[in-house]
């Protein structure tokens, strides 16, 4: 169903999130039919342009998609003339009062987008509510991370809550508007035949794995300030496993489904210096090869030596009734071999097997397949067909989204931007959660620090350091692969 018109502003209107997600998913948004004409998209950046320069770089960014994913020159070119270009400095007052009357003109749903710094979060707090541009109407949208630690996010989420109100706050983290990640939910849910077994008697343990082959690209400023822990972990992989090890919130209620993840997360087994020997690894990619080539290592890239991890794996706990003694492993790195992100919960192997010396059993699986495709499978052991003696293969009962549901699969950004102009908070985080989410990595950085703990070497296009194989095999388990 079509929005009312709306305006939207992005600030960093011109970075890479803007023309490599934002505007994409806008566009998409457009040629569906969702967004209206009249409706006003600013990008805002401290340069001197026109709206017709900003156009044209847009233009450029989005031919090869209207191109091939639909809409072509026609939906192009109308799409672009909802587009304007607004020149801001946030450390100065040039232009504001233009902008801001040019806003104030209409009333309708406003919605910033900070796609900036976070350091530029409260300054664009401040300048927004000096100018008056904030009404009942209006949200902010931030992206992660908040902040680099537990005190710079408080730092942050103050200085948004002293302009706009919690409802107000859209705290982003694409993963939530993943497919495959609201499908959790539904197939959690929306079954009868999983939540019985979804607990500690019948699961064995979780994987979660977000493999990306990328290195760091351009992106080397940001990523060596953050590394993987706070650039994947605190967000992404967490709001994962929190959808895994839930309770059943008891409405689709944005409050009712948060509290539950936030219990999850303050039920997190703590990570510190005294176990994080154990149950950590950090790694940073020396060269190797990726995707067929010869790529240079993390510190060549960088141009300089440095401590920054690209590679994190971890062994935790959901400290509950439901989820005693159940690890979860979670993992993440750049330069991997593949780009694959998978959870994987395997179940106990059966009490006794009829089938000694025939086949041995593997245990089953459920396998939740974000990416590069969007799948469930549930892995069985079944007879192998024909006359011959009995054999058991374990096999896959396979659900690929592009085979049932066919057509392009939206990007998270497109529902997610929608949510924020209908103002529906439920696949954004809490304050709380933020918090929550820092209160355990926290410590284990400061465990890294306390170490002098340097991140192990591995090459480009491995599964990581060799410790983090020993970390899940000393349990008796693997990484699973390929599923199998
Ligand atoms: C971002 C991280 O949040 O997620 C990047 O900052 C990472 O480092 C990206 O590459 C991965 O997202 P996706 O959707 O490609 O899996």
């Amino acid at each position: 169903t079509p929005l009312p018109p709306f305006d939207l502003v992005i600030f960093g209107g011109s970075g890479d999130l803007a023309l490599r997600k934002l505007l994409p998913a806008l566009f998409h948004r457009y040629h569906d039919g969702q967004i209206v004409d009249g409706t006003r998209i600013v990008g805002v950046a401290r340069d001197v342009r026109s709206d017709e320069d900003y156009r044209a770089q847009v233009r450029t960014a989005l031919a090869p998609i209207a191109a091939t994913e639909g809409g072509g020159e026609a939906a192009l070119a109308g799409f672009l003339k909802l587009l304007h270009y607004q020149r801001l400095d946030l450390g100065n007052d040039a232009g504001w009062a233009e902008f801001s009357e040019s806003m104030r003109r209409e009333r309708r749903v406003r919605v910033f987008y900070l796609a900036v710094a976070p350091q530029l979060f409260a300054q664009a707090a401040q300048q927004l509510d000096a100018w008056k541009l904030i009404d009942a109407d209006t949200r902010v949208v931030v992206e992660k991370p908040i902040g680099t630690d537990g005190t710079s996010a408080d730092a942050i989420n103050d200085a948004l809550g002293r302009v706009f109100a919690e409802r107000q706050i859209f705290r982003i983290d694409h993963y939530l508007g993943k497919e495959t990640v609201q499908n959790l939910t539904a197939l959690r849910f929306g079954n009868a035949l999983f939540e019985p077994l979804w607990r500690a008697e019948h699961i064995d343990h979780v994987q979660i794995t977000v493999a990306e082959t990328i290195g760091v690209e351009g992106r080397a400023p940001y990523y060596d300030r953050a590394g993987a822990l706070r650039d994947m972990v605190q967000n992404h992989l967490l709001q994962l496993l929190c959808l895994v090890a839930m309770e059943p919130p008891t409405s689709l209620d944005a409050d009712a489904i948060r509290d539950e993840k936030l219990k999850v997360l303050r039920a997190l087994r703590p990570i510190d210096a005294g176990n994080a020997a154990q149950l950590v690894v950090r790694g940073q990619y020396r060269n190797g090869a990726a995707d067929g080539r010869a790529v240079p290592g993390y510190a060549e890239e960088l141009g300089r030596a440095s401590n920054t991890e690209t590679f994190v794996a971890l062994k935790t706990e959901v400290r509950s009734w439901r989820w005693a003694g159940v690890p979860f492993y979670l993992r993440t790195g750049k330069r991997l071999p593949a780009r694959v992100s998978e959870i994987v919960v395997t179940f106990r192997e059966v009490p006794h097997s009829i089938f000694e010396g025939v086949s041995a059993l593997a245990p089953n699986r459920l396998v939740l397949r974000l990416q590069p495709d969007e799948s469930v499978t549930l892995w069985l052991m079944n007879k192998v067909p024909g006359p011959g003696g009995l054999r058991l293969r374990h096999v896959p009962m396979d659900l690929s989204f592009a085979e049932t549901f066919g057509g392009r699969h939206s990007d998270a950004y497109e529902r997610l931007l929608m949510d924020v102009v209908r103002g529906n908070p439920m696949l954004f985080m809490r304050r709380d959660e933020v918090e929550a989410a820092w209160k355990w990595i926290d410590p284990i950085r400061a465990a890294w620090e306390a170490a002098g703990d340097a991140p192990k070497p591995y090459t480009a296009g491995t599964w990581g350091p060799s410790a983090a194989v020993a970390l899940i095999e000393r349990d008796g388990r693997t990484w699973q692969e390929d599923a199998g």
